[in-house]
């Protein structure tokens, strides 16, 4: 895949390596990324985001191998290198250059006011620096630099989408039309519950997910710790561990299953250890051909290399035309 197919809408999104993908990045995004992929109409390009893994405290011994990570991981869940680009943030360095040049029309007070600034500022208070404000900035650039139409992914990304969206238009109204206002792509699972009933799948909480490389102890572990109740009520909890565990049951045993245990719920009673035991088992399944595929690139991992040099190569062309046509616009030339 060499030539850049202008004609098609493009596609663009990414992962922080901040850590191998759990069952809620897999739903709510990758899941999307190859829904999208496989529409011969979608020019898409999905990368590792280094530059904004590096916002929270991490160690830069490790780090190449959580980059290595999301690579081996985005293939083994089926991103097709013969459908998708894929490529390292921080090998793309227009990214960098052309988040400084939006960084000069976006006013701080906005970036200060977003709920993921807010939410980093109390998760790691002697970490507060300056990248986890720009992050915004930094994701409108790795959007607009190609000028995607459409980025898949989680709910909670909705608030930096909109960052890009406004800097697109403001960009539009100061410099004249040149950047593409981006739209978010939302799977059917945009939020997956936390194991623990609260709140959402994250890594930033150990006890709230399902890893995609877990084995089938582990599954069973976790599961058997999800919060329940007594089983049997009015109407099946739409909030908690039970919720968490029913959402998992469409997603992996369909949407029959789940019906049936809701209504076991407000009739005979809901057996918990039967459903958790079949639904890790069930899990497990699923996921094994995934952590296969992993383990064969893993030992062919030339393959990979050669695939995000291609797609490095591929990125950077579209970068190259899209940054000169902003700097051209923004009066960063000689006359
Ligand atoms: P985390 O929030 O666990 O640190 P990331 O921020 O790296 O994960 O998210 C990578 C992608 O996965 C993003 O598109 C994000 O919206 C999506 N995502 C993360 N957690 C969930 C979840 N629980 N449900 C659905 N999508 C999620
Ligand atoms: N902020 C995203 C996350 O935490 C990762 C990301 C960085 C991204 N740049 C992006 C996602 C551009 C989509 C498009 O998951």
């Amino acid at each position: 895949m060499s030539d850049i197919k202008q004609t098609k809408i493009r596609v663009i999104s990414g992962v922080r390596p901040t850590g191998p993908l759990h069952l809620g990045n897999y739903f709510g995004a990758i899941k999307g990324y190859l829904e999208l992929q496989d529409n011969p109409d979608y020019d898409c390009l999905y990368f590792v985001a280094d530059l904004h893994g590096i916002t929270s405290p991490y160690n830069p011994q490790q780090y190449p191998d959580q980059i290595k990570e999301i690579a081996l991981e985005y293939l083994a869940c089926g991103l097709n290198p013969h459908k998708s680009h894929l490529f390292i943030q921080s090998l793309v360095p227009q990214h960098l250059e052309l988040a400084y040049l939006l960084a000069t029309i976006y006013p701080v007070s906005r970036l200060e006011q977003l709920p993921t600034y807010k939410e980093k500022k109390q998760t790691q208070p002697e970490y507060v620096n300056l990248g986890l404000l720009y992050y915004p900035i930094l994701m409108a650039a790795d959007i607009l630099l190609y000028e995607a139409e459409l980025v898949p992914v989680g709910k909670d990304q909705l608030p930096h989408l909109e960052v890009s969206r406004e800097i697109a238009r403001k960009f539009n109204k100061m410099f004249g039309q040149t950047l593409k206002e981006p739209q978010a792509y939302l799977t059917a699972m945009p939020s997956l519950p936390s194991l623990t009933g609260e709140g959402k799948m994250s890594k930033s909480n150990s006890e709230s997910y399902l890893n995609l490389l877990d084995d089938e102890v582990t599954i069973r572990k976790k599961i058997a710790k999800v919060p329940t109740d007594s089983g049997c009520g009015k109407q099946c909890p739409k909030e908690g561990g039970v919720a968490a565990l029913l959402a998992l049951v469409e997603l992996f045993e369909g949407k029959q299953q789940r019906e049936q245990y809701e209504k076991d719920y407000t009739t005979k009673g809901l057996n918990y250890q039967h459903l958790k035991e079949q639904l890790a088992h069930t899990i497990f399944l699923q996921i094994k051909p995934i952590q296969e595929k992993r383990r064969y690139y893993e030992v062919h991992f030339d393959e990979v290399v050669n695939i995000l040099l291609e797609g490095q190569q591929y990125a950077q062309k579209i970068a190259n035309r899209v940054l000169k046509g902003v700097k051209d616009k923004m009066g960063l030339r000689l006359p």
